[in-house]
């Protein structure tokens, strides 16, 4: 198969395109003919040497791909060969042939390519996961989220909206506050200009946000805990300024705050399982009837991998960037 890999930790021009043998299908897991794969953040963070793969995971990157099954292995039951997938994997999707545990392999949702579906999977699974399951968002709430036009945030807006919380993210540029408001984000302010606490303190009539969503920490965190209402939630989901913070505990105290967090890849397969099962439940018919999809910012050929890499590091997208496994 053709793959790109990882030839030396550090800036894009470490990935390689590469030939590997096409690995096989165990009990459970499904190969996939892959037609596109997603980027995403943890994958260039993987690219650096600061996100290793959990046990047992390809060390190519990649974490989603849609294709068709090439392959079953023993006791998978609802797939067959020709079925057309997405999948969440836990490495290996920056290659044109991919196995993928059946369990986390959802169906192509109606109306959407193949390059559509390759930029579900990881930012639905982990959105779903940390809004709503861990965050507890609830009609009419307010979520408040960093990062409104990345992957991660332009899937959090459309979800939450379409779920009827009200939303307010922030993005580095005019340009990118207005992809968050056009997705359903009823306010966006840019954070390099504007004092979004009290943004977000000013909208929600003084109390503050349900959830925070954020992706940055350091000395985001004080602020967030700031912008949060009387009994709100801090989820965090990555720390692009630093994992070290220093926390108040008597705001969380006095005003019953939860600080939370998860990360998807290390989690199991079973749990990995049931979540797709709560998606596609949930989720997919809001994709099917057009009210949430991805944004896609650009399709590139495999073999420009690095180009994807380097385009997300300067921040130049708005959502995904998708690469094409078929050319
Ligand atoms: N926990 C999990 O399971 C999980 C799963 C997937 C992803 N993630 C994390 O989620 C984040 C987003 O992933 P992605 O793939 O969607 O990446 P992405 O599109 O590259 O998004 C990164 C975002 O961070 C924003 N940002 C950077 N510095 C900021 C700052 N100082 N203040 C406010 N915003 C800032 C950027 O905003 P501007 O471009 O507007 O500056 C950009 O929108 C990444 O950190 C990734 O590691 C976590």
């Amino acid at each position: 198969m053709r793959c790109v890999e990882i030839a030396e930790f550090g800036p894009p021009e470490g990935l390689r395109l590469v030939e590997r043998p096409t690995p096989e299908p165990a009990a459970g897991e499904v190969l996939i003919d892959v037609h596109a794969a997603g980027v995403n953040r943890p994958d260039v963070i993987q690219r650096y040497g600061k996100y290793a793969p959990p046990p047992g995971a390809s060390d190519i990157p990649g974490l989603e791909i849609a294709g068709t099954i090439l392959a079953v292995g023993p006791g998978v039951t609802r797939w067959q060969v020709g079925d057309a997938v997405c999948a969440l994997v836990s490495g290996g999707g920056y290659a044109d042939r991919c196995v993928a545990p059946a369990g986390q392999c959802l169906p192509v949702p109606r109306g959407c390519s193949m390059v559509e579906a390759a930029a579900l999977p990881e930012t639905f699974f982990t959105v779903w996961t940390n809004v709503f399951e861990r965050g507890h968002l609830q009609p009419g709430q307010w979520l408040f989220l960093h990062g409104g036009s990345s992957g991660i945030g332009t899937t959090a807006i459309q979800l939450a909206a379409a779920r009827g919380a009200h939303v307010a993210a922030t993005a580095g540029s005019e340009e990118k506050c207005e992809a968050c408001r056009r997705l359903g984000a009823t306010h966006a302010w840019n954070y390099k200009t504007e004092d979004w606490v009290a943004r977000v303190r000013e909208v929600t009539g003084g109390r503050g946000a349900d959830v925070v969503l954020d992706m940055v920490g350091g000395d985001y965190t004080a602020r967030n805990l700031d912008a949060l209402a009387v009994e709100g939630r801090l989820v965090q989901i990555a720390f692009l300024k630093s994992a070290q913070v220093t926390l108040d505990l008597s705001q969380v105290m006095r005003r019953r705050l939860w600080v939370t967090g998860s990360t998807l890849r290390p989690r199991s397969i079973e749990e990995k399982t049931a979540l797709a099962q709560v998606i596609e439940r949930e989720v997919w018919p809001l994709i099917e009837s057009g009210r949430v999809g991805p944004v896609i910012d650009q399709v590139r050929p495999l073999a420009e991998a690095a180009e994807a890499h380097r385009r997300m590091e300067a921040g130049l997208h708005i959502g995904k960037i998708v690469l094409d496994a078929r050319v």
